[in-house]
């Protein structure tokens, strides 16, 4: 995994390699990142200094070559020649911010090094190690180490940072990132995910030009504006084929990553704690750990390098006894009911859900006292008895009589003014004295750094888990921060990262003790969808918006770098409540099986073919979950703008599901080909579709063609029959190789007005199919 020869440090993972060595002058210099070479030629992949750049300042004088701005570096400092972006900003015990972190010594110990304060990966004996740099500034005695830890099985690095002061007095931390890295000139595109509230993880590619490019949160969360990972690629790259570096951060709070192109072409990348309003004073003998860094590399495209990512989070990140664990499909009161629901409006839906196939009923928001909307109760979490006679064990109880799981919801982080808790204790929210406080969905936010704050939480939460059979938690935070203060801080530049802190002391200390728990962060949705949080919960609610049609591109985007045993999808009703957009409830599953399901809309209202159609997309799911939630998952490149493709493959390449999504229907279509790919190639194979249902309703008039009978289309006999039939799509089948069938399966000609009959692909606007690979 790790070695060194002759001050040359090669991290090797299966398929990548890593290698820098210590300079002459003591930096650690980047040598090479990319797919492992057996026999690495160190002279000819470091950088040559055979003449001198114009315009640039030697380290000193004893090398005029010796240019820290041309070096590719794992680390920089500021104010010894490289003009780049530095990864630190320290205020030195001189006063000025120049560092020089220079080479001491090394050690390489096996499997990984906890952080005291932060979570991070995991790994069981021999499946890590981790290479421990220790460099020092060359004036004052001040430590910084470099950790890097290799993943081979998963082909990931991570990187983090320790610094440390022992130089007699205070120094003062502005910026202090993870990770820090070089890359040559050939990487040219940056790939990075960004939205707002149900518009979360959108991708976008650009090039990178000359110049910083910055990608960052400032809301105190992760933040759905710009979620932490990113990838940068070389030009061809596509979904599978070209070199892909990816990029993510355990952390949870306001995150900063950089891309600069420099005036020599290369591309130094960064990521860590974002220092906007992070100042930091580091005492004497006084420690600060930065946050993992998560590096991969893959020269397979962007589905090679997701798949790394996915991998290494199932493997690595989630913990607990859901980690690898199938996850339940859960029915959500939240889109059915909102705020308005009494016990036996609850029971009935839970009865309904249970006869569909759900597993888990999950009571959100509206079930504790003063919660008739969204300005009372935040704080108190005390049972509303008016709306749930008898408490949350009575619920519970009657669940598990019809062999249901509970889970619940809370926003522990939150407090409205009108509430128990603010009356008693104001002091508890986050806001200036003297200056008027800013309002998110009528709440403020609690002050983590409080430790009687923490206490109050852990002590709350930990009670209400306990007073009933509760086996699945959805913790949301629905606002960003403002009026940024703790009473207790000796900086106000540490108010963001001790606020992150306190969440992680929180969450450690409620769901430590009790790991049977299956908690789902939320944060409106996926405002703060990030592997901090995957540390403590195994899945993350994608996003309040549930349409398919946006739900293609933020599981897209989510995909890129967290796997699908991770991202909460759930089927709700048509049209949408936020698109208006009508869909059909197949291809509602079928966006929401490529992830964890679960279904958020009023099962009173379905109809009996709906009800039909419901049970048979959860026996499916069921039969395959362990595909939908931990099989590789790819996506393909599609050669037609209003197509998505997503593929699931099992391990062993027996069973695979792929997705095939029409967006907007163009007019007599070119002909379609359902790409395939992650199968044996000497292996024979069947594919067939999904057998697929089809409202009546979707037809209109339309439908009197196919009918021995004429009806009205507006009339009562044609609702009626659209509540207790439906139509098949054509199913087609297949088999070949896989070599064969990976070389595109060529679909039949969808329905285009000329004909209709058994062999008719009935594909209108937003429709889907699933196509069911098995192997023979
Ligand atoms: C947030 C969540 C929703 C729901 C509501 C309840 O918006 O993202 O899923 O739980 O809060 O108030």
């Amino acid at each position: 995994m790790i070695r060194q020869d002759q001050g040359v440090f090669f991290l090797d993972t299966n398929r990548t390699g890593y290698i820098f060595r210590i300079s002459g002058q003591g930096h650690p210099e980047h040598i090479f990142y990319g797919t492992r070479l057996e026999d690495p030629n160190i002279e000819s992949l470091l950088l040559k200094r055979t003449a001198g750049v114009g315009g640039t300042v030697a380290y000193d004088e004893s090398d005029p070559m010796y240019c820290l701005d041309i070096l590719p570096l794992e680390w920089s400092g500021i104010g010894k020649g490289d003009f780049r972006e530095s990864p630190c900003e320290i205020k030195m015990p001189d006063g000025t911010f120049v560092t020089d972190f220079v080479y001491q010594s090394h050690e390489i110990i096996d499997g990984s090094v906890a952080s005291e304060i932060l979570p991070g990966s995991i790994a069981k004996a021999g499946e890590s190690q981790t290479l421990s740099i220790l460099l020092k500034d060359k004036l004052f005695d001040i430590e910084l180490t470099l950790l890097y830890t290799v993943f081979p099985a998963v082909d990931v690095i991570t990187r983090r940072t320790i610094l440390r002061n022992r130089s007699g007095r205070t120094v003062v931390l502005r910026k202090m990132m993870s990770m820090m890295l070089d890359l040559p000139a050939s990487v040219s595109i940056r790939t990075t995910f960004h939205g707002g509230w149900i518009k979360e993880a959108h991708k976008q590619s650009e090039p990178i030009g000359n110049g910083i490019y910055v990608l960052q949160n400032t809301t105190g969360a992760s933040g759905n504006r710009c979620n932490p990972g990113f990838l940068v690629s070389e030009g061809n790259a596509s979904e599978s084929f070209g070199r892909v570096y990816g990029f993510n951060l355990v952390y949870s709070g306001n995150h900063y990553s950089a891309i600069e192109r420099s005036h020599q072409g290369s591309v130094r990348v960064m990521t860590g704690i974002n220092p906007h309003c992070f100042e930091w004073p580091l005492d004497e003998g006084a420690v600060f750990e930065t946050p993992e860094a998560v590096m991969t590399f893959s020269d397979q495209g962007f589905s090679g390098a997701s798949g790394h990512f996915h991998d290494f989070i199932n493997r690595h990140i989630v913990r607990g006894d859901w980690k690898d664990q199938e996850r339940p499909i859960l029915y959500n009161t939240w889109e059915s009911f909102f705020f308005d629901f009494s016990k036996s409006r609850l029971i009935g839906a839970a009865k309904r859900a249970q006869k569909l196939g759900a597993e888990l009923f999950v009571l959100d928001d509206g079930w504790f006292v003063g919660r008739k909307d969204d300005t009372a109760g935040l704080g108190d979490y005390e049972t509303d008895h008016r709306k749930i006679r008898g408490g949350l064990k009575s619920l519970s109880d009657r669940l598990k009589r019809m062999k249901m799981a509970f889970g619940i919801w809370v926003e522990p982080e939150m407090v409205n003014p009108n509430s128990n808790l603010f009356r008693a204790h104001p002091e508890y929210a986050v806001r200036i004295s003297g200056r008027k406080e800013s309002y998110g969905r009528n709440q403020l936010v609690l002050d983590l750094t409080n430790p009687a704050v923490r206490d109050y939480i852990v002590e709350k939460v930990s009670g209400l888990l306990d007073s009933a059979d509760i086996t699945y938690m959805k913790w949301d935070m629905n606002r960003h921060i403002t009026d940024m203060y703790g009473a207790g801080l000796a900086d106000q530049g540490m108010f963001f990262h001790s606020y992150i802190l306190g969440l992680y002391d929180v969450l450690k200390r409620v769901f430590g003790p009790r790991p049977h728990i299956l908690l789902e962060s939320c944060s409106s949705g996926g405002n703060r969808f990030d592997l901090g949080m995957l540390c403590f919960s195994p899945q993350i609610w994608a996003s309040d918006n549930t349409d398919p049609v946006e739900r293609l591109s933020i599981q897209t985007g989510l995909s890129h770098l967290y796997p699908l045993s991770t991202i909460g999808a759930h089927v709700s009703a048509s049209p949408h409540q936020q698109t208006l957009r009508s869909t059909p409830l197949s291809t509602r599953f079928n966006v929401a099986c490529f992830g964890v399901l679960g279904y958020e809309l009023d099962p009173k209202h379905l109809t009996a073919s709906d009800r039909k159609e419901i049970r048979s997309q959860i026996k499916f799911y069921k039969e395959h979950r362990r595909l939908f939630q931990y099989g590789r998952f790819l996506r393909h490149d599609s050669y037609k703008d209003n197509k998505v493709h997503w593929q699931v493959i099992d391990p062993k390449r027996d069973v695979s599901v792929a997705g095939f999504f029409n967006l907007m229907s163009h007019a007599s279509e070119i002909p379609d080909i359902l790409p395939v790919s992650g199968l044996s190639p000497e292996r024979e194979y069947q594919i067939k579709t999904v057998p697929k249902k089809l409202s009546v309703r979707r037809f209109g008039g339309l439908i009197n063609h196919i009918l021995p009978i004429r009806i009205n289309p507006n009339g009562f006999l044609f609702r009626l029959i659209d509540r207790f039939y439906s139509l098949t799509d054509c199913v087609e089948s297949y088999s070949g190789t896989g070599k064969a069938l990976m070389a595109g399966v060529r679909l039949n000609t969808p329905f285009i007005g000329t004909y209709y009959n058994d062999k008719s692909r009935l594909l209108g606007d937003c429709d889907s199919n699933l196509y069911q690979i098995t192997s023979l």
